[in-house]
């Protein structure tokens, strides 16, 4: 049995860890595994070379994916699906391992119906894919989140400021919620629920009235201002999600504005995605690339891994594509410490 591997999209921690898990008990069974480069770019133009457990054993702690990755999508190209199943047939695979958020495995959701045998791995720092409780990549985004926060968070309480903290996590809120929470924010503004930036002032001011002359906003870069519009431009990528950021920038602008406070805006972007993965991450991603192995070795095509309350699952490939959003009662303890009533 020859399985080839594939990490698409945005990288996050943990990809190294999934693919060693992968080879670990491919190996195990016998199973030879080929890395696919660049994600489904490495099935346009074939690109792979044999991974050995020699080559992942160190790797459970490194950030990034070895074997690169992009986004390419092959349904948007010319023939792209048909090279796609050409070059499955040229490197010999009898499986297909994609390691991948909505964008990538929706590309592994159509070749599965194709015929091709595909098992699904679900990663992302936003945590947005449905029929998972948690993807890898998130638990270190957060921890990296709430670290640089601290940071800000001294800073601006010596200086008596307002600090807005823009997080990523596309049109889902999970990253600004939970190191929102995590780092005693006073307002956090979720891609889920439109804010008023009157309100969010109301706030700060209240504050500065009861004498607690610091204020910590968390906003997710897909959050949207009722009646305002923010983005980052037209371009979209190929799979025509927008390029976000620039809410931060608004409502420090805003802020200052409107309440005559000093304020600071901090964009932490790549650098939570990027780095080394948590202890949490590191143990899921590995438990996860065990599990495509078993998948693969079952037979279980077309399902993705997911993780459910404690245990590993195989699930629907397309039941996992919608997109999962932070829910109402999150949204509210994450606003409920304003430290004012
Ligand atoms: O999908 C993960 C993600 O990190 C989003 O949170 C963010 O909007 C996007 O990727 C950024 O993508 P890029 O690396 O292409 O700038």
């Amino acid at each position: 049995m020859k399985i080839g591997v594939l990490t698409g999209g945005g990288d996050c921690a943990g990809l190294n860890a999934t693919i060693r898990g992968l080879v670990a008990r491919s190996e195990e069974y016998g199973f030879e595994v080929l890395g696919i480069e660049r994600g489904w770019k490495g099935l346009i133009e074939p690109a792979g070379k044999k991974i050995t457990y020699e080559m992942v054993d160190e790797l459970v702690g490194v950030g990034g994916t070895f074997i690169l990755t992009s986004r390419t999508n092959p349904f948007k190209m010319d023939g792209g699906p048909e090279k796609v199943v050409k070059s499955i047939k040229k490197l010999g695979l009898d499986a297909l391992v994609a390691i991948g958020g909505n964008d990538t495995l929706g590309v592994a959701h159509k070749l599965s119906q194709m015929g091709i045998k595909v098992v699904g791995v679900p990663k992302t720092m936003d945590n947005d894919l449905s029929s998972t409780d948690f993807t890898f990549g998130f638990d270190s985004a957060v921890n990296v989140a709430v670290e640089c926060i601290d940071r800000v968070k001294t800073t601006g309480m010596s200086h008596e400021r307002v600090i807005v903290v823009e997080v990523m996590g596309r049109d889902a809120g999970w990253v600004a919620a939970y190191a929102g929470i995590a780092s005693g924010a006073h307002v956090v503004l979720l891609p889920e629920k439109p804010f008023d930036i009157a309100k969010v002032c109301r706030t700060i001011t209240k504050r500065w009235d009861a004498g607690k002359k610091f204020s910590l906003v968390v906003v997710a870069e897909g959050a949207k201002a009722k009646g305002t519009k923010v983005t980052k431009g037209a371009a979209v990528d190929a799979f025509g999600n927008p390029i976000l950021g620039g809410i931060g920038q608004f409502i420090a602008k805003e802020v200052e504005k409107r309440t005559g406070l000093e304020t600071r805006e901090v964009v932490l972007g790549h650098i939570i995605r990027g780095g080394a993965p948590s202890a949490y991450d590191r143990v899921l991603a590995t438990r996860f690339g065990v599990a495509a192995a078993d998948m693969v070795k079952n037979g279980n095509f077309g399902m993705m891994v997911a993780l459910k309350g404690n245990k590993v699952v195989p699930v629907k490939i397309g039941g996992a594509l919608a997109q999962k959003l932070v829910d109402t009662n999150l949204y509210s303890i994450a606003n409920s410490f304003s430290g004012v009533s």
